[in-house]
């Protein structure tokens, strides 16, 4: 794709997540290009920083945005603003045409997490993008699964309180159970569980996120950290800032020593324990915000592989 072949997106929502993606975008020279920030706040930073970049905005929201002039034009729209928002600007925009990448926990599209099940989904008109402890730990899941099978999947997302708008917080129920079932559609496990903790320490906290995986038996621990290495090395190629922070763990637990787990009993088999640090680019917040990066920097790879294959399938169909 060249630069004259440039996909025009547009973001709604001007908050943490919506302008970060927007600085993400403006930042990089691949295919996507800002063609409009959609928010209803005219006073938000985000429209401010937008009208500075040069970018064309609306505080109309999406009834703004569908009569922009360059609307015709827009190839897809991120959607930043909160579950609830999602349900009614894809009501409002399902018969434009247009796709949308739904960063809120709306789950009204498929599930996406690129480095898993993006090719599955290239098509889709409305792709859900779960959640930044979803795009963190699924990865994970999906990497422990190939080498054994997952019967319970329990994730613990930290991230700074300061990096949480009133979206965010609005969505904690939202968090919680779309990336419960994120673990399990996309990463394979059985059962699986999240856990959000919205951290006020000051200064604050760069992101953490912590994987318990339960599989059965006694499965091939070299293996398990291979797959987990190489998982990790393809999520950092889009999120530079995604590392292990220590050694994978695992822990036995035999028919003389069983885990015991409430709601099904006695667990024979073996805990594998990942410990994630996410650090961020400082595009928008400081680099304690990864969370923010974790889910926008998931969503352009997203949608600049969405551009790449139309891209390729309109070459083909000429
Ligand atoms: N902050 C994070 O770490 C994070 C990470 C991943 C996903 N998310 C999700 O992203 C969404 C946004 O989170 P945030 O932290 O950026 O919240 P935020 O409150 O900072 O941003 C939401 C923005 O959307 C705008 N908005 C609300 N309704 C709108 C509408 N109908 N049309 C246009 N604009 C509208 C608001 O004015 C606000 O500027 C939430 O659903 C959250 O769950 C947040």
């Amino acid at each position: 794709m060249t630069s004259a072949e440039r996909w025009p997106v547009a973001i709604i929502g001007t908050g943490t997540i919506g302008t970060d993606l927007m600085m993400k975008i403006a930042a990089d020279d691949g295919p996507l290009t800002v063609a409009a920030m959609v928010g209803i706040d005219a006073d938000s930073d985000g429209l401010a920083r937008a009208r500075r970049m040069g970018v064309p905005t609306t505080a109309d929201g999406v009834a703004g945005l569908l009569v922009m002039p360059d609307f015709p034009e827009i190839r897809l729209a991120f959607d930043a603003t909160s579950a609830a928002g999602h349900r009614a600007n894809w009501t409002a925009l399902r018969n434009s045409g247009i796709r949308m990448l739904d960063l809120t926990p709306a789950s009204i599209g498929p599930f996406c997490v690129p480095v898993v099940n993006l090719d599955g989904h290239l098509d889709a008109p409305n792709l859900n993008m779960v959640t930044c402890g979803g795009q963190a730990t699924v990865p994970i899941v999906a990497a422990v699964g190939k080498a054994g099978i997952v019967s319970y999947a329990e994730i613990v997302s930290s991230i700074s309180a300061r990096t949480a708008g009133p979206g965010t917080r609005a969505n904690i129920d939202e968090f919680v159970e779309t990336t419960a079932a994120a673990l399990r559609v996309v990463g394979g496990a059985l059962r699986g569980k999240a856990v959000m903790i919205l951290n006020p320490a000051d200064p604050p906290v760069v992101m953490r996120n912590t994987v318990y995986c339960l599989v059965d038996g006694d499965p091939d621990r070299h293996a398990i950290e291979e797959a987990i290495h190489e998982m990790a090395g393809r999520v950092a190629a889009y999120v530079p800032g995604y590392r292990l922070k220590q050694d994978v763990q695992f822990e036995a637990f035999g028919s003389d020593q069983p885990l015991y787990l409430p709601e099904t009993g006695k667990f024979i088999g073996t805990r594998v324990t990942v410990m994630l640090e996410i650090t961020g680019a400082g595009h928008y917040l400081p680099p304690y915000a990864g969370n923010l990066d974790i889910m926008t920097s998931a969503a352009k790879a997203t949608a600049e592989r969405i551009a790449t294959h139309a891209a390729r399938r309109a070459g083909a169909a000429t």
